[in-house]
């Protein structure tokens, strides 16, 4: 028997203006994408945005839904749209962000474990890890590099 361990690094940067000029305006993107948020059950406004190989630059906000379940969270419709019109251009990155109407939030808004997971597999379709840049509405940057940093001992296609 032993012990083993998980470790992940990854940046933090005070602010956005610390960011790279191209993902400064991914965050600037998805900060954007909050506009279109339909969450009326919860009241927390996510956007994402993302950036793939070619340059382009998709958005995606969470979409709620009176079947709770039938809702999908910001990240996964800015990934499953990348993916439906792109399916042969790699994500390069993914900003996330989220604002609240109760509050401001001043701490970087990591994706679920679903997100988290639908990452893994746009990854491994494109052979190209992903940069993971999440901020809250204001405050610190947090950067991932590719989504085992962010997701340790994955479920992986291979173990099918
Ligand atoms: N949400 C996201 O859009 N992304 C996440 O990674 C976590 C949660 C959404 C889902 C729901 O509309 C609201 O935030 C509250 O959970």
């Amino acid at each position: 028997m032993k012990k083993s361990q998980f470790i992940s690094d990854y940046i933090i940067y005070d602010d956005e203006k610390e960011l790279s000029p191209l993902d400064a305006e991914l965050m600037r993107q998805a900060h954007e994408a909050v506009a279109n948020s339909y969450s009326p059950y919860s009241h927390f406004h996510v956007g994402a945005a993302l950036r793939l190989a070619n340059g382009v630059i998709l958005k995606g906000c969470n979409i709620e839904n009176a079947a709770y379940p039938s809702g999908l969270c910001a990240e996964r419709v800015a990934l499953f749209a990348a993916q439906a019109q792109y399916p042969d251009v790699p994500i390069e990155a993914i900003a996330i962000t989220a604002h609240s109407e109760s509050k401001i939030i001043n701490e970087p808004i990591p994706p679920c474990g679903g997100c988290r997971q639908v990452m893994v597999e746009a990854e491994q379709r494109s052979k190209c890890p992903m940069h993971i840049l999440c901020q809250g509405q204001t405050g610190p940057v947090f950067a991932f590099d590719g989504i085992e940093t962010l997701m340790p001992f994955i479920f992986l296609t291979k173990f099918l």
